[in-house]
């Protein structure tokens, strides 16, 4: 029996953890739509940006299974101790140095072993590991212990993630872009059997610009002047993409994005 696997996009400050908690919206997503696996993007899911254990909490709490993260994983001090504590809350696998926590997981989902992987891109970001061969020795290292594999690929460049993709392609079930906050309009299932998105978008408010207040991200921009980013508040929406995946030969089947 194939298996479906819901990634959401990032979760920007406390509209986006609202959104998907208010109603039971996002365990809703879930039930309609089979999905066996919830892997939601965090790193930016506290107020002022990163992750506190509160905020984790809260996403697990609406229906999270595993929470990934990005470049704003580390920002705040008072995760590290979750992100040692509780495996079902990772950072990127590639920062260099000894870092808190843990760059990838293996969950059951139903009976099917699920190796989640979270990697951040070299382009345009602050200085990492090789995500290529970070991910390769993850992969060589837990051979035989998963059923598939998935990626949360936090990056800004769409050339870096159409080539991380393609580099795994047939060797990982799927690579989701995050970061940019923004969805792209490229879901769909490479030669290899890989599902594949450049981004999942954002979940939070419309209101702004990619979840900050409109006039904050303007008068940086214009005036050049130092200004403090405000969370946008109104028009929320989730966005993400479902996978489904055979199991037994780690192929993608179908994959498309999600907006609710
Ligand atoms: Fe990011």
């Amino acid at each position: 029996m194939n298996v479906k696997i819901l990634m959401i996009g990032d979760v920007v400050r406390s509209p986006g953890v609202g959104y998907l908690a208010k109603g039971g919206r996002l365990r809703e997503t879930v039930k309609k739509t089979g999905a066996r696996l919830t892997v939601v993007n965090g790193e930016n899911a506290a107020d002022g940006n990163g992750i506190t254990p509160d905020a984790a909490d809260a996403l697990f709490f609406a229906g999270a299974d595993v929470v990934t993260g990005g470049n704003h994983t580390l920002l705040r001090a008072e995760i590290f101790g979750a992100l040692d504590d509780d495996r079902r809350l990772l950072r990127p696998a590639n920062l260099p140095g000894d870092t808190p926590g843990m760059g990838y997981g293996i969950f059951d989902a139903g009976g099917v072993f699920v190796l989640v992987a979270n990697l951040l891109g070299q382009i345009f970001m602050d200085p990492v590991n090789s995500p290529f061969d970070t991910l390769s020795r993850i992969l060589e290292r837990e051979r035989g212990n998963f059923d598939i594999a998935v990626v949360d690929f936090h990056a800004e460049a769409t050339s870096e993630k159409g080539a991380f993709a393609r580099y795994f392609d047939g060797k990982v079930s799927v690579v989701a872009g995050t970061h940019t906050h923004v969805a792209t309009a490229d879901c769909a299932v490479l030669p290899g059997g890989t599902g594949f998105i450049t981004d999942l978008g954002m979940t939070g408010s419309r209101a702004g610009i990619l979840g900050v207040r409109t006039d904050c991200v303007i008068k940086k921009l214009v005036n050049r002047l130092p200004s403090r980013f405000e969370g946008a508040v109104g028009n929320e929406a989730a966005s993400g993409a479902l996978f489904e995946i055979d199991p037994a030969s780690g192929r993608c089947v179908s994959a498309q994005s999600i907006i609710f």
